[in-house]
């Protein structure tokens, strides 16, 4: 007998560094999410989803892992995440974790390993060690940038002191990518997952689950020139670094070797294509065949284990259909739909990409899922109303344009999150967007940590403004984040009328619509439901049925007549039986 669970849960992503801090250092732990489950049983969420809290240098906020089965002392002990796991589940809550198996930290035992020992030894045969081009080995081995902006290699300097092979990192030069056609990589990864099933989590979330395998012979890839976001046919922007001497590990020292950044000047490397760069092509780092494996590979290790334990994907490829090949029978679960996130407040887009997910993921046998924010992306409550293009990882600063005011961008926010929340499937919320945070802007330059801030010399803010700490009491330091100190991000001075205290029993707060909106999605069962299209309204209106409830988004300008029925839930205010701009209801059919 099976619940199927997934199929259906309400996921609620906890950023480890600024959910709530216990030891009062400036970052979250795993004490202080243990501490706050309560509220989350309250918000009415069925599991939750852990960004890394694995040991780790945080060049990239934990997602560069130097051992991937234990904690951070900044996070914690084993022992608190065992105390923590077992409180969730007391609770009736779920338990996921990331897993991030494209790439290590360069701490991680492996890579030094691999730094001291020569070209071609077993030690470099875990990651993608090649010999540069051109005369003495001096331009990277291929033309790949990092998604953070810059070149895709760096050069090492061998023990002996001369230029040697390069390494590849997608992201970091602190993240180099294993290389996953190494049967000992894949032997180290079934080790991890059974270290953590065995302690008992209920899943992975699996980090760029459509990058670890790259096209053989790591041919030149020139993406369109469209995109920045982690991948897709996008992929990364090029242009973003032409002329600049990129490379933020110049004569740093990582790890007592030292790496320099010869020839990784963009402008020097023969931009020749030889895959095909039309739209919804792949590129040859995103979405190859040879994942599939690896994941049919976990799927059977799961199901050995009793209770359910999930995978899910963070695939960025698009088309849809293509998304669903992550999610067949004997693969993941579920994986993340960027394209709902993606997708602009208008309801005709909103209808057509509803309608291309259901039909997407039902053709392989799984639940959509639905998401509108993340770690990496701008909150939803400030992103769906910019005016001007903002490629996903750029960020929000001071000098970018097109910002909207607060509250008509909450008022926006709300009223997506109560269309989403009606949707048939599994939904994913982000800590904070329960209270109604909206990206923070104004960060302070020398605040940011983003690695995307410093491999692009600012151009792009990067990803610092969702991930400032959360607030929970309006008059309490640190807005009771932790209790003193100065946490990692600085919070701005809304923080304070933002604060859950402020909101919790209010019945027009932000916290008051998500949790009644969680508690009506499981009453009437709307994640195990379907979906009908009314007809009848506006072409601005989302109007659809979902089992016994009946619901309205109005997308447009104009107000929007309601149809009968008592209304259950309303992201705004009504007038009368009309539907304002920007605003979603819940009816009884
Ligand atoms: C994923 C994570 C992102 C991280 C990147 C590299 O996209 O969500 O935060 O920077 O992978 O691990």
């Amino acid at each position: 007998m099976t619940s199927e669970w997934w199929r259906t849960a309400a996921i609620y992503q906890i950023y480890p560094r600024s959910f709530a801090d216990a030891n009062g250092d400036g970052m979250g732990d795993l004490a202080g999410i243990t501490s706050r489950l309560g509220d989350l049983q309250d918000l009415g969420i069925d599991a939750i989803w852990l960004s890394p809290f694995y040991t780790s240098p945080q060049r990239d906020a934990g997602y560069d892992v130097a051992d991937y089965c234990d904690v951070d002392p900044r996070f914690g002990t084993l022992a608190d995440f065992d105390a923590m796991l077992a409180e969730a589940h007391a609770r009736g809550i779920r338990v996921i974790i990331d897993l991030v198996p494209n790439h290590s930290s360069d701490e991680h035992e492996w890579f030094q390993a691999a730094l001291a020992a020569p070209a071609g030894s077993r030690e470099r045969g875990r990651y993608l060690f090649r010999d540069g081009g051109g005369p003495g080995g001096d331009e990277p081995p291929n033309n790949w940038e990092s998604v953070f902006g810059g070149p895709a290699w760096t050069r090492v300097i061998e023990s002996d002191g001369t230029l040697g092979q390069w390494y590849l990192h997608l992201f970091d030069s602190s993240q180099p990518d294993f290389d996953w056609t190494n049967e000992e990589v894949r032997e180290e990864f079934r080790r991890i997952l059974r270290f953590w099933l065995d302690r008992g989590v209920d899943g992975f979330r699996v980090d760029v689950a459509h990058g670890m395998v790259k096209a053989e012979g790591l041919p030149d890839y020139t993406p369109p020139a469209e995109g920045g976001s982690m991948g897709g046919a996008g992929g990364v922007s090029v242009g973003e670094t032409v002329g600049a001497t990129v490379g933020a590990t110049v004569g740093a020292t990582v790890g007592g070797t030292v790496f320099a950044t010869v020839g990784a000047d963009a402008t020097g490397v023969a931009l020749e294509p030889e895959i095909s760069t039309e739209p919804g092509a792949l590129a040859p780092y995103w979405g190859q065949e040879g994942v599939h494996e690896i994941y049919r590979d976990w799927r059977a290790l799961l199901d050995e284990y009793p209770g359910e334990r999930i995978l899910a994907a963070e695939a960025w490829v698009d088309p849809l259909p293509r998304v669903a090949k992550w999610v067949r029978p004997d693969e993941m679960h579920q994986a993340f739909n960027f394209a709902y996130l993606e997708t602009p407040w208008n309801a005709a887009a909103l209808r057509q990409v509803i309608d291309d997910s259901l039909e997407a993921f039902a053709a392989v046998g799984a639940p959509s899922t639905w998401v509108l924010s993340n770690h990496d992306v701008v909150r939803h409550a400030t992103r769906l109303s910019v005016t001007e293009a903002n490629p996903q990882g750029h960020g929000l600063g001071p000098r970018s344009k097109g910002l909207p005011e607060y509250a008509p961008g909450l008022r926006r926010a709300r009223a997506a999150t109560a269309l989403m929340l009606s949707l048939p499937g599994s939904s994913y919320l982000y800590q904070g967007e329960e209270l109604g945070l909206p990206e923070v802007i104004h960060l302070p330059d020398d605040a940011r940590q983003d690695p995307t801030w410093f491999r692009t010399d600012g151009e792009r803010y990067g990803r610092d403004g969702c991930r400032v700490p959360i607030p929970w009491e309006a008059d309490a330091p640190t807005y009771g984040f932790g209790p003193d100190g100065d946490p990692w991000l600085p919070q701005p001075e809304q923080w304070g009328e933002l604060a859950r205290d402020r909101q919790r029993g209010v019945p027009a707060s932000t916290l008051s619509l998500y949790r009644d909106a969680l508690r009506l999605r499981r009453q009437h069962d709307l994640g195990a439901g379907s979906l009908e299209w009314l007809p009848g309204f506006p072409s601005d209106a989302v109007a659809l049925r979902n089992g016994d409830v009946v619901v309205v988004a109005n997308t447009g300008a104009e107000p929007v007549e309601l149809p009968d029925g008592e209304v259950m839930l309303a992201s705004g205010p009504l007038e009368g039986r009309s539907l304002p701009h920007d605003t979603t209801a819940w009816l009884r059919a």
